[in-house]
């Protein structure tokens, strides 16, 4: 698909289909009253015959409006012209594509760029314009049998933007806007792709690919016999149940000068959690091919920003491993060595993500970050708190979590704090070794996961952010990954800049 910027007037457009808006009750906007006037009244009189009233979301399509080049127009309800928010904004460039796609047409020229969106400028709107247009044409069909061909001709998008001033900033909007829309492709294609394929090693492959497309970016996988000779026994704990080996993967983007402190990401690579010796029930095992969401996320975002050629020192680090019951598994009262020095007692197994993630949260020490923030799929009772909206956010450093905050808020990738405070890490108090993996009472999951991290993360500056509710849907017709939060860590990166 290939996007463009331009300025110009709706009525000289020769093309497929042009899209204009229309608020509640039937009020022209700018646009659509200079296609009225220029029509002499066609809209307009169409209008008062009922066909569209201007409800977030109407569409309707006309073709061939006198006095126009177009072939078609496709009108669409705004809403209320003050209530234009981030939201309505998004639903109302979602609905548009969707319409157009029906009309077969392979281009469009979209004015409603050219709407005011409360608080927003035109950098915003193109941007989350391009990333809403490619989420709305996202098909994963690698494993129907039958592919639907051409399912869609649209081709060509013209987005226009009120004045020639407008036209660079709205360039590099085109650019940061497929960079994450490509980010959010890869991040759904790995969560969906399913769990007899998608393995440890699997990402290992996923991550070396980027490093062959950018030269700004290197990999270094470690195996099993590398994770074991490190010492990293809380993953190694992990991965021993199951017959598809571990693989711990570091991606280095350097964009900047090497004293540059550097990001590091981390992200949960589970590849399939079936809870492990602390089984889950089948309803609840469902959809544990995303529990390396997180990983993927990581490896997304790293790529976005070579892409960006960002002017960032970033390090992307993923623990992947796959948590299988059976002999050769880690068992409840099991007590191992993390990479720390520090004993877990293993109370559940199924709380297997603090586990490969604690790991990695020691080993990164060695590069010095300017901030640490990691990415995983670990607690359900953070969907059953946020729901699918918004991700769980927890901080040793509050000045990081509002950075977060705010770029969740930019991106509408939103996510919201929870505490952290000390009194919450007594649960985690074992009898037998020095924490214990599990909380006691197990009350306030999010936190608890959270607290268990924190003792990792003493060293430097850390957030966490539980994606459990938002990286996926496991009900309804749009079950499938979502690309979360790949918008917000390439805002918060876009930020940093
Ligand atoms: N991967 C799960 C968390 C999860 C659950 C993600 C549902 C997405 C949807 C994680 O490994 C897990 O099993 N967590 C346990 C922790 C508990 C044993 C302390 C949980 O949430 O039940
Ligand atoms: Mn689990
Ligand atoms: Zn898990």
């Amino acid at each position: 698909m290939e996007f463009s910027v331009k300025t110009g007037h709706p009525e000289k457009q020769r093309a497929h289909c042009i899209i204009v808006g229309v608020f509640e009750s039937r009020r022209l906007s700018a646009i659509a009253e200079r296609l009225d006037t220029a029509s002499q009244g066609y809209i307009s009189n169409v209008l008062r015959k009922g066909d569209l009233d201007g409800k977030t979301g109407q569409t309707l399509l006309l073709h061939q409006i006198p006095n126009t080049l177009a072939d078609r127009v496709l009108l669409v309800g705004c809403g209320k012209e003050r209530e234009l928010g981030d939201k309505e904004f998004r639903d109302i460039i979602r609905k548009a594509t969707s319409a157009v796609i029906q009309t077969g047409s392979s281009e469009m020229v979209s004015f409603l760029t050219e709407l005011n969106v409360k608080g927003r400028d035109i950098r915003w709107k193109i941007r989350q314009a391009v990333e809403i247009i490619l989420g709305t044409v996202y098909v994963f069909d690698d494993y129907k049998s039958k592919k639907e061909k051409n399912r869609f001709a649209l081709r060509r998008i013209v987005l226009t933007v009120p004045t020639r001033r407008d036209l660079i900033p709205a360039e590099r909007a085109v650019l940061e806007g497929q960079a994450i829309a490509k980010g959010i492709s890869l991040a759904k294609n790995l969560g969906n792709t399913p769990p007899n394929v998608c393995t440890p090693i699997y990402l290992a492959k996923e991550a070396e690919k980027i490093s062959k497309e950018f030269q700004s970016v290197q990999t270094t996988i470690l195996d099993e016999k590398e994770i074991a000779a490190l010492k990293m026994g809380a993953l190694l704990a992990v991965a021993k149940g199951s017959d598809n080996p571990p693989r711990f993967i570091t991606l280095e983007y350097k964009g900047a000068k090497d004293k540059q402190k550097p990001i590091v990401l981390v992200g949960k690579g589970i590849t399939f959690d079936t809870g492990g010796n602390s089984l889950k029930s089948p309803a609840n095992m469902i959809g544990m091919k995303y529990d390396m969401c997180g990983a993927a996320a990581v490896l997304a975002t790293l790529r976005a920003a070579a892409e960006l050629e960002l002017p960032l020192n970033i390090i992307g680090v993923i623990t992947c491993a796959e948590n299988m019951p059976g002999s050769k598994a880690a068992r409840p009262d099991d007590i191992v060595t993390s990479l720390s020095g520090l004993t877990i007692e293993i109370l559940n197994t199924d709380a297997e993500g603090r586990l490969v993630l604690c790991d990695a949260l020691s080993y990164v020490e060695r590069f010095d970050p300017d901030v640490v923030i990691d990415i995983a799929t670990l607690t359900g009772a953070c969907a059953a708190t946020f729901g699918g909206h918004v991700s769980g956010l927890l901080s040793n450093h509050n000045p990081l979590a509002n950075d977060l905050f705010d770029a969740g808020i930019a991106s509408f990738d939103r996510c919201w704090q929870l505490p952290l405070w000390d009194e919450y890490q007594e649960a985690l108090n074992s009898n037998f070794a020095d924490i214990a993996n599990i909380g006691n009472p197990p009350e306030a999951g999010t936190i608890l996961g959270a607290c268990f991290l924190a003792r990792f993360t003493k060293k430097y500056h850390w957030a966490h952010l539980d994606v459990a509710g938002t990286a996926f849907r496991s009900l309804g017709k749009e079950r499938g990954a979502t690309g979360r939060p790949v918008p917000l860590l390439v805002q918060y990166l876009l930020d940093r800049c």
